[in-house]
């Protein structure tokens, strides 16, 4: 199974947006989570708009899943203004930048997802967008050519990334805020699963929304996707209400182990341990190995192996934890060697 299709997938999948939006809170008080970040960000909306001045610049980075458009969403609601979504790649050449900026209204925001994918030239045009709120434009060629400066409305960009030193040093220090998203915790999760079964209109008792919790992967995106896929069992194998044995069932049909680690996750701390005696071993060689890029392991897989301990980054390469042998089920060398060693000592 390819990335894209697994059920704890933490991109979107086709289809999955629009509806994905009707369960986003709208303001920052029915936001879960990110706590550093929204206490921060009520102080600088609030006197951005005591100015009657666009919010400053904002960059938003960690994995994917945690709420970041949810959150831009939400700013350009506090602000009272609209929100113009895109992505990096979506903005091939300048000129679709130009028009984008161009057709912004005063202190609106714009919010660019994977800004660390977009091309040199249209970073370029950027600059002087966010610091002087003005487009220079070349006319002509050659030696005929001039520039002129076109003024734009002054607006707030929210630049989104997985991977903050992807970003150029001057895009990066043009930005005014920086907030790094964190995983979310267990009773994050299960605050926010209740929050969408009640928006959903489906009940589930405590213990099977802790489990659903448990199994997200610290990612509110994964826990409202379980969520959905619970609800179908529900439906279909039992009376609609949510218990924790159709919720055992669910996840587990679903391949999703009580850790919420799916087969790939399962793969790559294998391969680790069978084939090169459980690291280090360079990000390169695992994807090969497994047959997947190597950035969808550094943005998808990793943060949450080593965020729940089962791997760790070395500056050798990767090195799996013990926590993973036993996971796994898996003997332990290391612990072997130790126990020979304590009882010669001995
Ligand atoms: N749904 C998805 N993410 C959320 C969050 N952080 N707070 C509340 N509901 C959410």
């Amino acid at each position: 199974m390819d990335y894209e299709e697994r059920i704890t997938a933490a991109e979107l999948g086709e289809g999955e947006a629009r509806h994905e939006l009707s369960l986003r809170p709208q303001t920052l008080q029915e936001y879960i989570g990110q706590k550093t970040a929204t206490d921060n960000l009520k102080v600088f909306i609030e006197a951005a708009k005591l100015r009657g001045e666009p919010l400053d610049h904002v960059l938003f980075y960690g994995p994917p899943g945690l709420g970041k458009t949810t959150l831009a969403g939400i700013i350009a609601n506090e602000m009272g203004v609209d929100i113009r979504i895109t992505s990096g790649p979506a903005i091939e050449r300048a000129g679709d930048l130009a028009a984008i900026l161009t057709n912004l209204n005063e202190n609106d925001v714009l919010f660019i997802d994977e800004i660390h994918r977009l091309n040199r030239s249209v970073e370029e045009v950027l600059y002087s967008a966010m610091e002087d709120f003005a487009l220079d434009i070349i006319i002509g060629k050659g030696p005929s050519a001039r520039s002129i400066r076109l003024d734009i409305a002054r607006f707030t960009l929210i630049g989104a990334t997985t991977r903050a030193g992807s970003l150029s040093a001057p895009l990066r220090d043009r930005f005014g805020v920086n907030c790094k998203f964190e995983m979310y915790t267990k009773d994050e999760l299960a605050q926010i699963i209740g929050r969408t079964a009640g928006l959903l209109g489906v009940t589930a008792d405590e213990k099977s929304i802790d489990e659903m919790a448990r199994r997200s992967r610290g990612t509110p995106r994964i826990a409202n996707r379980l969520l959905k896929r619970v609800r179908d069992f529900s439906q279909v194998k039992g009376d609609g209400n949510i218990d924790i044995g159709i919720t055992r069932e669910a996840l587990n049909a679903l391949g999703v182990d009580y850790m919420g680690l799916e087969h790939l996750d399962r793969e790559i701390l294998k391969t680790i341990i069978e084939r090169f005696d459980g690291g280090p071993v360079g990000i390169d060689t695992i994807a090969a190995s497994i047959g997947e890029e190597r950035v969808t392991i550094e943005d998808v897989y990793e943060p949450y192996l080593i965020q729940a301990g089962f791997l760790h980054r070395t500056q050798k390469g990767r090195v799996v934890s013990k926590l993973a042998y036993q996971h796994l089920g898996i003997d332990c060398d290391d612990d072997e060697e130790e126990q020979i060693t304590i009882n010669i000592s001995d």
